[in-house]
Formats: C-alpha cells, sequence, structure tokens
C-alpha cells in the first residue's frame, strides 16, 4: 500500500498546490481520486511516480519513504504510471511494445520471455496481435497494450492519470478489464478519472479532493450512492435513479 501524509508539494516559485493531503492507497485494492479540474489530483501522481519532488510531507510505500526519489529509483520499487497517448511505439510490433516494459531488465531475457508468456496469460488480445503493428489497433486495444507493458516489470502499484479520456464506451469497458485484471494480479492501484461514475464504479475505494486537500474518503460505493455527493458531481439523482 502506499501512504500518503501530510503532502505539500507545488510547481516553481508558485505556491503549494497540495497542501497536506493525506490518504492511503489500499493494497491490493483501487483507489480512485476525484475531484474538480486543478484539485491537485494530478499533481499528487507526479509526486508518487517521483515527476515532482514534494515539498513536505511522506509518501510510503509499504514502510518505506519514496517521496522526494528519483522517478527511476521509484519505477526501481515497483510503482509503474501508465502513459496515456501516444504511450506506445505505432511501428513497432505489439510483442515489441510490450517487451520495452522490461527494457530497464532487458539483459534478464529468459525471465522477461516468462514474464510475456504470463501476460499473454492474462490478455489474449496480446498474444492474438503480437505481430501486428501498434498503429493498426484501436485506441481500447492500445491501452491494454500499455497496460501488458507496465505489468512487464511486475509491478507492485500501478498509477493511473485520467485512463479513459478520449476513449469511447466500447473503450471504457475494455480499460475497466484490464484495470479489473492488473488488480486481480494483486496490483495496487491509484486512479484519477474525470468520469467520477466510471471511475467509483470501477474503485473500490475513493478519495475526493478539492483546492490541494482531501475532502473525503471511504467507501467507493457508498460515495457513488451518497445523494450529497452525486448533487456535487453531476447535479443530478445518484446512479439507478431516473433523474425527473
Ligand atoms: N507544470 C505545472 N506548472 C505550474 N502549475 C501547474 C503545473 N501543473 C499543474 N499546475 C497547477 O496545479 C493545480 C493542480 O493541477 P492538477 O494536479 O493538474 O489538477 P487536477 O489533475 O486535479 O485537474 C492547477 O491549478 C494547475 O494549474
Ligand atoms: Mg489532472
Amino acid at each position: 500500500m502506499i501512504t500518503f501524509t501530510d503532502l505539500v508539494a507545488g510547481y516553481g516559485r508558485a505556491g503549494d498546490i497540495l497542501r497536506g493531503v493525506g490518504f492511503t492507497a489500499v493494497e491490493s485494492a483501487i483507489t480512485c481520486i476525484v475531484g474538480p479540474n486543478g484539485a491537485g489530483k494530478s499533481t499528487v501522481l507526479k509526486a508518487c511516480s517521483g515527476l515532482l519532488r514534494p515539498r513536505g510531507g511522506r509518501i510510503l510505500l509499504g514502510g518505506d519513504e519514496i517521496g522526494g526519489l528519483s522517478p527511476a529509483a521509484i519505477l526501481k520499487r515497483g510503482v509503474v504510471q501508465v502513459p496515456q497517448h501516444h504511450g506506445l511505439f505505432p511501428a513497432l510490433s505489439v510483442r515489441e511494445n510490450v517487451m520495452l516494459g522490461a527494457y530497464v531488465n532487458r539483459h534478464e531475457r529468459e525471465r522477461n520471455r516468462r514474464r510475456y508468456e504470463e501476460i499473454c496469460a492474462l490478455y489474449p488480445l496480446i498474444a492474438d496481435r503480437a505481430s501486428d503493428k501498434a498503429a493498426s489497433l484501436s485506441g481500447g486495444q492500445r491501452r491494454t497494450v500499455e497496460f501488458a507493458r507496465a505489468l512487464m516489470l511486475r509491478p507492485r502499484v500501478v498509477l493511473l492519470d485520467e485512463p479513459t479520456l478520449g476513449l469511447d464506451p466500447k473503450a471504457s469497458a475494455q480499460l475497466a478489464d484490464s484495470v479489473t485484471t492488473l488488480n486481480q494480479e494483486g496490483v495496487t492501484v491509484l486512479m484519477v478519472e474525470q468520469n467520477v461514475r466510471f471511475g467509483l464504479t470501477l474503485a473500490d475505494h475513493a478519495v475526493v479532493m478539492e483546492g490541494g486537500r482531501v475532502l473525503h474518503t471511504g467507501n467507493a460505493d457508498d460515495l457513488l450512492a451518497d445523494p450529497e455527493m452525486a448533487q456535487l458531481f453531476f447535479g443530478a439523482t445518484p446512479k439507478g435513479q431516473v433523474a425527473s
């Protein structure tokens, strides 16, 4: 699990964006951060992956401090961010794209080959389309390849920033399957999603952020069913009810 405590972070000389963020991304569960634009959701992920050095507070992976480590050091500890958009090399095959996920360990050929076989079993699409160029895939299929690539290093934690952005409903459903598969492998997932209903339906735990702070943490289904939250996010009635 990853625990954020009193996390303070910001950009350049500007003031702090995160002003004391605290929550836990529970081990082997899916946690989704929701909140309005500019709330600081992406900034939390950037601090977690090492792209942004925290100004204060702690980020503990298991019991180990990872806040302030380099992106490479954090990756080595098993925290992987799945990149969004243009994450694949279109002229390379699906297999080559997936194998690039193990680039830092590229000399462990036998281990990588075995891992690739496991991933093919998890995501049949990879085996089916192994020698096709990534450019020939649909948007949803590309996202699956990005997930497969992230899994090559056997991550403990996967970070996802707005994974459904630009996807149609069919591709979003495929993406949901990919996330569930990741999770069934025991991976801890911390995601940000602008599609609140999609994110909370997929997630076990929810974190609501606004203005660089955490407003609420709790069970994702409960949050989805909470009329106040429905009002806040959808300006409407909760899931399952028809607005009159
Ligand atoms: N690279 C950056 N440089 C300066 N300010 C930034 C940068 N990235 C984000 N911000 C600012 O930080 C705040 C939070 O951004 P972000 O974490 O991206 O919000 P969210 O993902 O919740 O929409 C916003 O006010 C945004 O303008
Ligand atoms: Mg964002």
